[in-house]
C-alpha cells in the first residue's frame, strides 16, 4: 500500500535550491551601526561589556568612519558623551555639542554617508533620566521643548533622520513641529516608538555612560509584559508624524516587531541592542557558539519578523561576512 505524505525535503536539498526558495536576506543596506563620541583627543576606549566597541574622540572619527564606508555601511547612528553634564542636559542641544560636532564632521568627510542622530536626554543630564527632574519625577511636558531643541541643533548641524529615544509623551508632535518650523520639513524622524524598559541595555549605559543615578526608566519606557500597549504607542507616533518606526530590544520582541509591521504601513526598524550584543560575545569568546553563524540567524530572524531596518553593533562583521558569502 503507498503512503502519502509531503515531501518537503525536496526543495532543502542542495544549496542552489535553498538559496532558490530563501524567504529572507540581510543586505548591508538594511544596517545602522551605532558610534559613541567623546569629548578630548586621542581617545579609542573599548568598552569593557562590549567587546571591539569603542569611544571614539572625534580625532579618531575619521578613520573608523572610513572604515565604515569601505565595508558599504550607509548608515550611522550618533550617541554622544559630553564633557560636562547638568540638571537639564544643556550640551544636548549645544551647537558645539559633541554630537552637533561629529555630524558637521561626518557630514564634511562623506557627505553621502546618512548620520542618524539619537534624540535623548539621558547621555547629557548629570542624574541620567530622559526628561526633567523635579523632587524625584521625571516631568513629561517640560521635557518637550527641549527634545525639539536637540533636534533642531542636530538637524542644523547637518543630521539627515532624527531619531528620538526618550519615550516622554508626545515627544514625536514636539519634535516634528520644531523641525518643521525651523525649516526642516524634509528631515525623517525614526521614532523609537516602541521602547522597553529592559535590562539588555546594560552594556550600552555603561558606553554611553548614561546610567540613572537615582530609580529607573519603569515611568516612561514600557513594560515588557504588555504588547497591546505597543500598538497604542506606534499608532500614536504615527498620528504625531513618524516616518520610521522602531522597536527596541529586539531579540525578546519578534512578536512586537511583528505585530507593529502587520498593523501598519510604516517602514519598521529593530534595535538589535547592547545586552544581545554582549552575550553573543561572551559566548563566543568561551568558545560556546558558533559566533558567525548565531548573529546571522539572530539578525535574519529579525527580519523574518518584519524588520526593514535593524540597528546593530554587528554591522561591521556582517559586511565582511557578506562580502565573503556565506
Ligand atoms: C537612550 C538610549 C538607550 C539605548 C539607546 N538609546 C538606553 C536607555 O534607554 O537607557 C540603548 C541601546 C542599547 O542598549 O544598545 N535613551
Amino acid at each position: 500500500m503507498e503512503i502519502k505524505f509531503d515531501r518537503h525535503r525536496r526543495l532543502r536539498q542542495n544549496l542552489g535550491i535553498r538559496n532558490l526558495v530563501r524567504e529572507h536576506r540581510l543586505h548591508i543596506h538594511d544596517m545602522i551601526y551605532p558610534l559613541f563620541v567623546t569629548e578630548g583627543t586621542g581617545i579609542k576606549r573599548e568598552v569593557s561589556s562590549m567587546p571591539n566597541v569603542f569611544q571614539l574622540s572625534l580625532d579618531q572619527l575619521s578613520k573608523e568612519i572610513e572604515e565604515i564606508v569601505h565595508l558599504g555601511i550607509q548608515a550611522v547612528i550618533l550617541f554622544g558623551i559630553p564633557n560636562t553634564k547638568d540638571p537639564m542636559g544643556t550640551e544636548a542641544y549645544h551647537d558645539h555639542g559633541i554630537v552637533q560636532k561629529a555630524i558637521r564632521q561626518i557630514k564634511q568627510q562623506v557627505p553621502e554617508l546618512l548620520v542618524i542622530a539619537d534624540t535623548c536626554l539621558c547621555e547629557f543630564t548629570d542624574h541620567g533620566h530622559c526628561g526633567v527632574v523635579h523632587e524625584g519625577k521625571i516631568l513629561n511636558d517640560p521635557s518637550l521643548d527641549l527634545l525639539a531643541k536637540t533636534a533642531i541643533s542636530q538637524a542644523k548641524a547637518g543630521a539627515d533622520i532624527i531619531a528620538p529615544s526618550n519615550m516622554m509623551d508626545g515627544f514625536v508632535t514636539a519634535i516634528r513641529h520644531g523641525l518643521d518650523e525651523a525649516g526642516y520639513t524634509d528631515i525623517p524622524i525614526m521614532s523609537y516608538a516602541v521602547k522597553y524598559s529592559s535590562a539588555f541595555y546594560g552594556p550600552f549605559r555603561e558606553a554611553a555612560e548614561s546610567a540613572p543615578q537615582f530609580g529607573d526608566r519603569k515611568t516612561y519606557q514600557m513594560d515588557p509584559a504588555n504588547s497591546r500597549e505597543a500598538l497604542r504607542e506606534a499608532y500614536s507616533d504615527i498620528k504625531e508624524g513618524a516616518d520610521i518606526l522602531m522597536v527596541k530590544p529586539a531579540l525578546a520582541y519578534l512578536d512586537i516587531i511583528q505585530q507593529v509591521k502587520t498593523n501598519f504601513n510604516l517602514p519598521v526598524a529593530a534595535y538589535n541592542v547592547s545586552g544581545e550584543y554582549s552575550m553573543i560575545k561572551a559566548a563566543a569568546k568561551n568558545g560556546w557558539i558558533d559566533e558567525k553563524a548565531v548573529v546571522l540567524e539572530m539578525l535574519t530572524g529579525m527580519k523574518r519578523a518584519g524588520a526593514d531596518i535593524i540597528l546593530t553593533y554587528f554591522a561591521k562583521d556582517v559586511a565582511k561576512w557578506l562580502q565573503e558569502g556565506n
